[in-house]
């Protein structure tokens, strides 16, 4: 089974793609570790606590629940579990197990890093999304109102446990959108992986343990490579962001209740590339091959109602935002971006609409 070293200056750690891993989680708890708090919420403990119960068999720990939603991903309800923790016992000795989708996977990767100045967190992603992206790489945080991941911090974790058999039962919708990040994988940095997906849509959609398995894998290898080169995004981990200056955008202005994640990366990527088209970055071939195989893994939520000005307005809002300038990843053809500022508004604005036409 495919295991990918992350070597950050913080911390080496191995990400563990494996089928049934959950079941031998203990393992992975070192040993004289405190008292340790397993993360997650109600709704993915009753689906999947199951196979890390067993896992965890004969381990003495604590279950506190978040209560799920991008909505919800604010600093209060970590608030909330660090009293508890301290409450039920927590010290420096205590560890975090981060067991759910994106959301849990940061806001206890974020309780992990301010817990008494810092405390060790294993994730255990539990949807696609989390487990080609969100739980590895250390990046960790919450929303503000202002904007997405605004308060955060960069926390890496002991280990990334990557159980492939708790996709089985993720909603459909989840797991598409978990899609479009792998899709990203591909055009960034991987052609291979997106002429994969491209080519073999009727596997990847029904599942199948192979297509699965080379997914997640082919994308955690990209995250672990770019995130051992630039940690701190000061340089090449600005690749990963592809598609998620216009996404932030439009989760914020539709308040983080009508798009997954996912799903909003996904229009993002779409812009991104019109943005690509249209300054001469990617070729007209390209565009379209792109374009159709991030529609043919949809359709995403309807756009109908969202103004591209106030899109446009939010845009500099975003974190990749530096000294007023905003930063877009465009592909330069597909497994290769550029990072390019002071593009033209009126450009920007003409691929926001073609996005949301
Ligand atoms: N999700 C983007 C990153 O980890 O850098």
């Amino acid at each position: 089974m495919p295991e990918f070293h992350v070597d950050t200056a913080p911390r080496g750690y191995s990400a563990i793609v494996e089928w049934g891993i959950l079941q031998r989680a203990a393992e992975f708890i070192p040993p004289r570790t405190g008292k340790i708090f397993l993360v997650t919420t109600a709704d993915v403990w009753q689906h999947q606590g199951q196979a890390l119960e067993r896992g965890l068999a004969g381990v003495c720990y604590e279950r506190l629940d978040l209560p799920g939603g991008e909505d919800h991903k604010r600093l209060a309800p970590l608030e909330d579990l660090a009293e508890q923790m301290v409450a039920r016992g927590g010290d420096r000795s205590s560890l975090i197990l981060a067991f759910g989708g994106g959301i849990v996977n940061d806001m206890a990767g974020f309780l992990a890093a301010i817990f008494m100045r810092g405390i060790p967190v294993v994730q255990i992603p539990t949807t696609l999304l989390a487990q080609v992206d969100a739980a590895v790489g250390g990046k960790t945080g919450v929303n503000l109102v202002a904007g997405k991941n605004l308060l955060g911090a960069f926390h890496q974790p002991l280990a990334v446990l990557i159980d492939p058999a708790v996709l089985e039962t993720l909603p459909e919708r989840e797991y598409r959108a978990g899609i479009y990040e792998v899709i990203k994988c591909g055009i960034i940095r991987d052609g291979g992986l997106f002429h994969f997906l491209a080519e073999q849509r009727p596997a990847v959609l029904a599942r199948d343990s192979e297509a699965v398995t080379r997914m997640i894998a082919d994308s955690v290898r990209v995250k672990a490579e770019v995130v051992a080169a630039d940690e701190r995004e000061s340089g090449l981990r600005r690749i990963l962001n592809f598609g998620h200056t216009f996404g932030h955008a439009l989760e914020a202005e539709t308040v983080y209740t009508r798009f997954l994640h996912g799903e909003a990366v996904a229009f993002g990527m779409r812009a991104a590339v019109y943005l690509a088209q249209s300054t001469g970055y990617l070729s007209a071939e390209d565009s379209v091959e792109i374009l159709g195989t991030i529609e043919d893994y949809g359709p995403i939520p309807s756009l109908s109602g969202i103004a591209s000005e106030n899109l446009l307005v939010r845009l500099p809002h975003d974190k990749k935002t530096m000294r007023g300038e905003i930063h877009f990843v465009l592909p330069v053809r597909i497994g290769e971006t550029a990072i390019v500022s002071g593009v033209e508004q009126r450009l920007v604005s003409e691929a926001i609409r073609s996005a949301l036409a």
